[in-house]
């Protein structure tokens, strides 16, 4: 027996996870997602894993390029996470309106203006149900500006800075 959905949702709800945006590229077509469901796997050597919905547009790109970037934002960058978490546009580059987008080692797109950006190349895609576990081995790091991370928290975009004056106040 399993727990039911919407206390599993409610408890995931509590669950304050940075934002960040994950990317790709295959044969000149850029796709990309706001993600949450990120973390860090090893050390050495580095890597790190993002749970994707293989029925997005994003996974399939990932799949096929065995790329991705993954781009952790900062708090005045909640226009692009709902940029990337909105219904796809007509054409897969439109998410990439905003933001300084680059490329470095593995030629996915990498927001030079994220906290931190990880090129990574795709080493293992582990599918289960309706999502795969991406792994990614980082080749290549771009910090951009120091800033507060985007947090998400209890379906809301919030910073670590409001949580702070919230406590002392
Ligand atoms: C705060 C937030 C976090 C999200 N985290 C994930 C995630 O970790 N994995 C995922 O597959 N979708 C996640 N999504 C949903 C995708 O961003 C959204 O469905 C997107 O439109 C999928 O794009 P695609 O069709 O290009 O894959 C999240 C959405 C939001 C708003």
């Amino acid at each position: 027996m399993t727990a039911d959905d919407a206390l599993f949702r409610q408890s995931m709800r509590l669950l304050a996870s940075g934002v960040t945006i994950v990317a790709s590229v295959h044969e000149g077509r850029r796709s990309g997602l706001t993600a949450t469901a990120v973390c860090s796997l090893a050390l050495s050597p580095p890597r790190i894993l993002a749970s994707i919905n293989m029925q997005g547009h994003t996974y399939g790109i990932v799949e096929q390029s065995r790329c991705m970037s993954i781009n952790l934002l900062a708090e005045n960058q909640q226009v692009l996470a709902d940029h990337f978490a909105s219904k796809r546009a007509a054409e897969d580059s439109d998410r990439f309106i905003n933001g300084n987008w680059i490329t470095r080692a593995t030629g996915a797109p990498i927001l030079a203006d994220a906290l931190a950006a990880l090129d990574c190349r795709v080493t293992n895609i582990i599918p289960l149900d309706t999502h795969a576990i991406l792994i990614g081995e980082v080749d290549d790091i771009v910090f951009g500006p120091q800033a507060a991370p985007l947090i998400h928290f209890q379906g809301a975009y919030t910073s670590i800075l409001a949580a702070h004056t919230e406590k002392s106040s």
